[in-house]
Order: structure tokens, then sequence, then C-alpha cells
């Protein structure tokens, strides 16, 4: 990978003062995930998933919502493709739904569930619309986990198995990949939390998860560019948080580590070559001994080279240290002792994260130099608000649309520091299911009427529209007309 061309920029600065420019090639689009909007989650031989199985289980997820129908997307996706086109969108992300694809244990190859994707794929083409791939976004089928899940290694063979039959299947027309989307929300809100599928409370297994999750990755990619085009390029999506605290002491200074490092570095570390960071090993080695799971070699095949890193981010973490320095944070990071968690600050967003632009600046910036010269595509980043019809039927989202441009800014500034961003797809098309919150947040530039699955773009959806025709932003305010 080369590093950062600052003359990406060039003719693409300010033309005044007023305007910030992207660069010419800056990509523009929206992402999803298959079970947040497909529904029909028995259609055509799926079988179930963890979130299935974990929205079956009472209590586990708001007002008892589940995967049906969601956006209804797997009928309607000629509809929403077409609103993609509306949007202006270059780029659409889309998830592969695992139990759509191999739906048991005999690991027979459904071609039902591979001719939805074709088609979509198809849709997208047609449209000028480039898709990109995302092989996990946390819908494992349920006979594996029945197998132990992430915490059985041999799920990560499966999962390079899985990962060769739908590239091998699309890769004629997909050229930009990513094996797993937020690998922390699968390891640690799953298995150390809880709160997200498979709900399990047990640290230790949260830590084997995470390495086999990386290891899954490395093996994916690996049979992937082995039967690959020279063009194709291949990614892991991390989710990432700015860690702040209010004081620079040496105390602050070291939960601020401990949370970067069990949020940030134990995931991107690893991938980028560098092992697992040696401080963030020595930080959870109390909880047992998970590095027995790390076997001969494997650190090597999760090194294996990407071709860009997918950024998602949403909210920084703030922390203090906690007055007794051997209490364990009840939070989602396992093994984390003598941090206090903090309450978000400002004006929150419905789903209660915290809104900092200048926090996403600052991951950036830093993540430019850290990543040696990888690409970065920001392959999500958007907020959910309680969105109110009016009576002409419109949606007017305010909130929204200054998110979005506080962080399409900061995106801006990351850029100009010489961050080698490359595109920025906004979290998400469509109001849809959100996990454990089932559908009452909504994140979408298109508003979805569950009842009528009637689209309606909001105000956000249309300001995205016009700063992808202008590719660029103002500078300041909120007013894109
Ligand atoms: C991310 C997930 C995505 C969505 C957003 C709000 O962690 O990748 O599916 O739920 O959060």
């Amino acid at each position: 990978m080369t590093t950062t061309d600052p003359s990406r920029l060039e003719g693409a600065t300010a033309l005044d003062v007023d305007t910030l420019r992207f660069p010419p090639d800056f990509v523009w689009g929206a992402a999803t995930a298959a079970f947040q909007i497909e529904g029909s989650i028995s259609a055509d031989g799926r079988t179930p998933s963890i979130w299935d199985t974990f929205a079956a289980t009472p209590g586990k997820v708001l007002n008892g919502d589940n995967g049906e129908p969601a956006c209804d997307h797997y009928n309607r996706s000629a509809e929403d493709v077409e609103l993609m086109e509306r949007l202006g969108l270059a780029a659409y992300r889309f998830s592969v739904a695992w139990p759509r694809i191999v739906p048991a244990a005999d690991g027979v190859v459904e071609p039902r569930g591979l001719a939805f994707y074709d088609k979509l794929v198809d849709q997208l083409l047609a449209k000028g619309i480039q898709p990109v791939a995302t092989l996990y976004h946390w819908d494992l089928p349920q006979w594996l986990e029945d197998e132990g899940g992430w915490r059985n290694r041999d799920t990560a063979y499966r999962f390079a198995e899985y990962a060769k039959v739908v590239h091998g299947h699309l890769g004629d027309r997909v050229k930009l990949w990513s094996t797993l989307n937020e690998p922390w929300c699968s390891a640690f809100l799953g298995h150390h939390k809880g709160i997200h599928a498979p709900g399990l409370k047990d640290s230790q297994a949260s830590l084997e998860a995470m390495h086999h999750l990386l290891l899954a990755h490395g093996l994916a990619t690996r049979a992937m560019r082995e039967q690959a085009a020279e063009d194709h390029k291949f990614s892991l999506v991390l989710n990432f948080t700015q860690a702040w605290a209010d004081n620079d002491d040496t105390a602050s200074k070291d939960v601020v580590r401990k949370v970067d490092g069990l949020h940030n570095r134990i995931f991107l570390d690893p991938v980028l070559g560098k092992g697992y960071p040696a401080d963030v090993v020595e930080d959870v080695a109390w909880l047992g001994d998970w590095q027995r799971v790390v076997q001969d070699g494997d650190l090597d095949v999760i090194a294996t080279p990407i071709d860009f890193l997918g950024v998602n981010y949403y909210s920084p973490t703030r922390v203090a240290p906690a007055a007794d320095p051997e209490v364990v944070t009840d939070g989602p990071f396992p093994g984390l002792r003598g941090a206090e968690l903090l309450d978000p600050r400002g004006e929150l967003t419905s789903f209660g994260w915290e809104q900092n632009a200048d926090a996403f600046a600052e991951l950036l910036t830093r993540l430019g130099r850290d990543v040696d010269g990888l690409p970065i595509v920001i392959t999500e980043n958007g907020s959910a608000f309680t969105d109110v019809v009016a009576d002409d039927g419109s949606v007017d989202d305010p909130q929204r649309v200054a998110f979005l441009l506080d962080h399409l800014r900061a995106v801006h500034r990351a850029i100009e520091s010489g961050a080698d961003i490359r595109g920025y797809l906004a979290w998400s098309l469509l109001d849809n299911f959100e996990w454990a919150e089932g559908y009452s947040q909504r994140f979408g530039v298109v508003r979805v009427d569950y009842e009528t699955q009637e689209r309606t773009v909001k105000r956000s959806g249309e300001v995205l529209a016009r700063i992808i025709g202008r590719n660029s932003i103002p500078a300041t305010g909120y007013d894109v007309e």
C-alpha cells in the first residue's frame, strides 16, 4: 500500500472558504445488514440464525421484536435499489446472510439463497451502484452455534468455506469485500456482556470468540484472495471508539489506554501484523488463559494483508480512574479493572449515545497514522432520533442532518491531516431492526413505515443526495439547499 498522497485533495480543497470539497474519487454510499432489513426469515431454505433464536428468547429484544418483517427487503430489493439511485449513491454496502447460503450442518449450498444476492447485485449494477459485500454481519447459522459457535475454532474454517462459495459466485461482479462486521460486538456484547446473540456472559469465552473471529477473517481473506481477480479488494470492518478522560494525570491516561486497548487495538494490531498488544494481554491475563487458544501460525493468518480498513464510528467512550483500582468495571469490556465508564454528555441521540464529531476527527487522524498507509473507508456512521411524520407525510430530521454534517466535517479534517479516507457510507439507508433495541431506534435516511412498508426519504436523505451531487459540504451551518 502506498502512503497517503496529499495530492488527493488537490483541486478538491476549499473552492472558497465556505465549502469543503472531498477528493474527486471519494465514494459516497449507504449501508445496511441482512438480518436488519431482509425479513423472509424462512424463505427459500433459510434456517434460523443466532439472532432469530435470541429474539425468540423472552426479554432479550425490546418489545419482543424479531427479524420479521423488518423492511421486507427480500421482496422489495428492486424498489430499494431505485431509492438508492434517487439518492445518487455510488456504493451500497449490504451483508450476505450465512444461513441463507449454508442452511444446515451438512454444508450443502442453497442455490436459492445465492440467487437472492445475484438479483440484488444485478439490480445495483444496472443502476451504476457499486456493491460492497460483507460476509458476516452477526447472523451466525444456529446450527453452527449448536456446535459451539465462535467459541469453537472450527467455525473459523467453516466461515472461510462459506466466504469462498459466496465470493466464487458473486466475484465476477462484486469487487469490494468485507469479511466481518464489528467482531468486537460479536465477541464482547455477544459473549461477555450478553446483550447480543448468543447472549453469553462468559469473559473467557468472549476472548476465545474474539480470536476465532479474527482467525476466520484471516482464513477467509486468504481463501478469497486465492481465487480473486486482480481488482478485488478485501477488508475487515471494525467499530472504533475514542476513549476520553477529563484529566491527563497518569491514572487517567492509564484507563484511556486500557479502553483503547480493549476496544480498538486488540482487533486492529493483530490485523496489521503487530500481534495482540502486550499491555492488553497483561490487562486481561487475570481472566484466565485465553491465549492457549492462539495456535502457532494463527497470528500470521490474521495478519493476511487487506486492501482497506472499514471504520464504523458512532460515539466516544468517557472514562475515569475508579476509586478502587481493583474493581472490575461493569461494562462491555472483559477484564477491565480500575476504570469507571462515565455517562455520555451533551444532547444525546435517542439511543442515548453521545454525539461527538471532534472525537471522530481525533480518531480518524490517529488511525490515519496508525494504519501505515492502508486506505480507510467509513463503512458506518449515523444517528438514531425519534422522527416525526408531518401531516403531509414528510419527515424533517434536523438533528440527523446536523449529525451528518458535523461528522462529514470531521472526515474532511482528518483527510486534510493526512488520513487516506476513500469513502463514506451512511448508516443506514433504511430504518431497520436495531438488534436488542428492536424497531425502536431509527437510523435511516429513509423512513420505513413497518405497517405498510412505505418508504419516505427523510430530509437527511435529501441532504445526503445533495452532498453526493456536489461532493462537498458547507464549512459551517446546516443549510444544504
Ligand atoms: C453498528 C452495527 C449496525 C447498526 C449500528 C447502529 O454497531 O454494525 O448493524 O446496528 O451499529
